[in-house]
């Protein structure tokens, strides 16, 4: 689906999959548990999600011969931190905006974990007071003028490269890489776990999974907490990346799956049960998730398993984004384990 798309080789190539037995058995051994690892995908900065992102939206950057990329997120955000790590591997000069979206505990949540990984590869990184929103902002908008001002050319690049024009094309390569991977395993995936917040993981997968008819397999779990926000975006970048890489059908509202239930109390702050999946994963797996993101996922795969909403024997692909480096943001809260 993607072969007349320019690519820019960020990552290692196709992630592992990996099974969880022990994860599996803790939850009463009915399903199977696997994990595709996209949390160690490059050699860049402790890598993630958004490098599939970038790899396809890299080409036009450089096409436009802008010498500065401009991104946003929040202060603790893995999407920066990928953006200076993709800036300084091409040569260009960076500047990120870092909203104040998260209401933070730790003395240190600003200059950890990934503003701390984003500052030391010399992007110019803004921290300004907005709270949190997954649109396009103002003060994006400034920080490209900014570099205008400042006789330079900036490219911009969207909260977690999602509206941007080429942003789900590379989850569409997700759903192309697992459908080869499951010719090796022997058998195919009943369900696809992701965390979804600004869309265009989900909305990529949607549409790979869609060319086998199986988008409705995709279950999103919000993390945004502005599930209305996220939802009509997750539509919008479908709607675009199907027609991009010619799906030739309109994919229907029934196939954009989008479990709210576990994004409380709010962006970016882990429940009680996030916290206690984080710890799961990690003691039966050794696996690293974190408060933001992938333990919210981790939290809604977990309640689900012990729901019973997974048939018996249902093989589980949780996607693994990323998203470690901001547990240093909230060492009090793990003081303990
Ligand atoms: C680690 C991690 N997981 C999940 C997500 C959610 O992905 P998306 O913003 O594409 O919905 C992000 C980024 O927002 C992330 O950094």
């Amino acid at each position: 689906m993607l072969e007349k798309f320019e690519r820019y080789p960020l990552t290692f190539g196709p992630t592992h999959i990996e099974h969880l037995p022990r994860l599996s058995e803790a939850l009463g051994g009915k399903v199977e548990i696997y994990a595709k690892r996209d949390d160690c995908n490059s050699g860049l900065a402790l890598g993630g999600n958004k490098l599939r992102k970038l790899e396809y939206i890299v080409p036009d950057a450089i096409a436009s011969n802008a010498d500065t990329l401009v991104s946003i997120g929040g202060v603790q955000s893995n999407h920066t931190r990928m953006v200076a790590a993709t800036a300084a591997k091409i040569g260009m000069k960076c500047v990120v905006v870092q909203e104040s979206w998260v209401p933070h505990e730790d003395a240190v949540y600003d200059r950890v974990g990934n503003i701390m990984l984003t500052r030391l590869m010399g992007a110019d990184s803004r921290i300004v007071e907005e709270g949190f929103d997954i649109g396009i902002r103002q003060s994006w908008e400034d920080a490209m003028q900014s570099v205008r001002d400042a006789g330079g050319k900036p490219y911009g690049i969207p909260a977690g490269a999602s509206v941007h024009k080429y942003g789900g094309l590379g989850y569409v390569g997700f759903a192309e890489e697992v459908r080869t991977q499951e010719k090796e395993l022997g058998f195919a995936f009943d369900y696809i776990i992701v965390c979804v917040v600004t869309g265009s993981t989900q909305g990529g997968m949607i549409v790979g999974f869609a060319a086998d008819d199986r988008a409705d397999k995709v279950i999103g779990i919000d993390a945004s907490g502005t599930l209305e926000q996220t939802r009509a975006q997750v539509r919008e970048i479908v709607d675009n990346t199907a027609e991009l890489v010619e799906l030739g059908r309109k994919v229907r509202d029934d196939e954009i799956v989008i479990n709210p239930d576990y994004a409380y109390p709010a962006y970016g702050v882990p429940s009680h049960e996030t916290n206690e999946a984080i710890r799961l994963a990690a003691q039966t797996e050794a696996m690293i998730t974190d408060p933001v993101y992938e333990g919210k996922s981790m939290q809604g795969m977990i309640d689900l398993v012990r729901k019973g909403f997974f048939p018996e024997d249902s093989k589980i692909l949780y996607a693994h984004l990323g998203g470690a480096p901001a547990l240093n943001g909230y060492a009090y809260t793990y003081r303990n384990g």
